[in-house]
């Protein structure tokens, strides 16, 4: 086990009618904020109403910036920077997704920052300040909430990149799992994949004696896959189920879980370019790309992918073979997400392959990725290559 530090600031309020403490929360900070949202589905379901109620309430003003799309843009986080400087706002609430809450964490670091925010993201600076951030989640999926995370589109390129820095960790997280009852099950499904392939991407690792966190990662996975079958199976109305999940979120971003070890992240960076270029949600993303990251590491170390599919997939001692379970463990995790309404390759959700040259070569901008096993722009496109017909 490697040494760390673990610390995670983000006070998490989890729970039915939470929504209502935003206000006396947010006043806890500040008087006057940005009040972050897509315009869209909080609007719709009446959150950004009792949000509002809730801010007036506590005797906090707010000045309003909608228009948060999937795959946050870098063109509105620009215009909330400016907005943030022109009227003097220290704090940013984020109501929805995580492209709304990455959206308030760019905005955050821009706005204590004299150049083009787009620097941190092309690394060419490192965010060390940033307005605090607080969240009303409405969809769980990308760990945003409570994650150092922020990933934005520059619709120039596109470049989809990421900035992962303490400063930007928000310093609350509402969570109401009831507010997860509008998604569209599609969207249920995109998160459910995400919050999947933020454990695997902490479990494949070449980091021994580890067994707490390999054990926990197992367990999350497990109770994962079964609540999501609840849901799915009951007309997702099922509290308990959605309220495992909404927690599960969080869990499985927020490094609990990567403690001591190192995590791969390969799988990550090669889905960018597929939501960078396709403009697709990042869980169907990588609900293609993790299965043949998988399948191309298969011999790479067949004992561990063994003992995933083992672990969370149910693949007994039937299977005498280490990469015959390993193989029966791919298949079970495509079957599942197929299960959800989820695509498992480029066929599925008529990709382009045309594009797997240039997205390769776009994956390794800044150099190799993943570390269970180091990849060239040869063996991206190969991944990507093993996505392309569904089997
Ligand atoms: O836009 P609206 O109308 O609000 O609808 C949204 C959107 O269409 C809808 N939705 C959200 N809550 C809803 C709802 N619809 C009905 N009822 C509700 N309660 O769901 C759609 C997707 O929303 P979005 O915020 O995009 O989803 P998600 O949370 O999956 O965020 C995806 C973004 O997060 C990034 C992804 O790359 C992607 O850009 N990620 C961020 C990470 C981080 N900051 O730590 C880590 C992840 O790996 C990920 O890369
Ligand atoms: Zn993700």
């Amino acid at each position: 086990m490697q040494n760390f530090e673990y610390y995670n600031r983000t006070k998490i309020i989890f729970g039915k009618g939470t929504e209502d403490q935003v206000g006396s929360e947010t006043a806890q900070y500040v008087r006057r904020i940005l009040l972050h949202h897509s315009g869209g589905s909080a609007v719709k379901s009446g959150l950004l109403d009792k949000v509002k109620n809730s801010l007036k309430k506590a005797g906090v003003e707010w000045v309003e910036l909608a228009g948060v799309q999937p795959n946050p843009r870098l063109s509105r986080v620009y215009e909330g920077v400016e907005l943030c400087k022109k009227e003097q706002i220290k704090f940013v609430l984020a109501v929805g997704g995580g492209s709304v809450i990455d959206s308030a964490k760019a905005i955050a670091i821009g706005a204590c920052y004299d150049g083009d925010v787009w620097d941190f993201y092309d690394r060419k600076k490192t965010a060390a300040q940033a307005l605090p951030v607080g969240v009303v989640l409405t969809i769980p999926a990308a760990g945003s909430e409570s994650s150092i995370s922020s990933v934005i589109t520059n619709e120039a390129g596109p470049w989809k990149q990421s900035v992962n820095e303490e400063c930007i960790r928000p310093v609350f997280a509402i969570m109401n799992p009831e507010l997860t009852y509008t998604l569209p099950p599609y969207q249920t499904a995109c998160g459910i994949a995400d919050m999947l392939a933020h454990i695997m991407e902490r479990y494949f690792t070449r980091e021994p004696n580890v067994e707490l966190t390999d054990e926990l990662c197992e367990g999350a996975m497990r109770a994962i896959i079964r609540n999501a079958r609840k849901i799915f199976s009951g007309g997702g109305k099922d509290y308990a189920a959605r309220a495992e999940i909404m927690w599960a979120g969080s869990i499985a971003h927020n490094n609990l879980l990567g403690t001591g070890r190192v995590g791969d992240w390969a799988s990550h960076a090669i889905e960018h370019e597929l939501s960078a270029l396709f403009d697709m949600a990042h869980g169907a993303g990588l609900a293609i790309i993790f299965p043949a990251w998988i399948t191309y590491n298969i011999k790479e170390n067949t004992p561990r992918l063994a003992r995933f599919a083992s672990k969370v997939w149910g693949v007994d001692g039937a299977y005498y073979d280490y990469e015959q379970a390993a193989r029966e463990g791919v298949f079970r995790l495509k079957n599942f997400f197929r299960s959800i309404g989820l695509p498992v390759s480029f066929a599925d959700a008529n990709l382009d392959a045309g594009k797997i040259g240039e997205m390769s070569g776009r994956a390794v901008k800044f150099g190799p990725l993943g570390t269970y096993r180091k990849l060239n722009q040869d063996d991206v496109a190969a991944i990507y290559r093993l996505a392309v017909e569904a089997s």
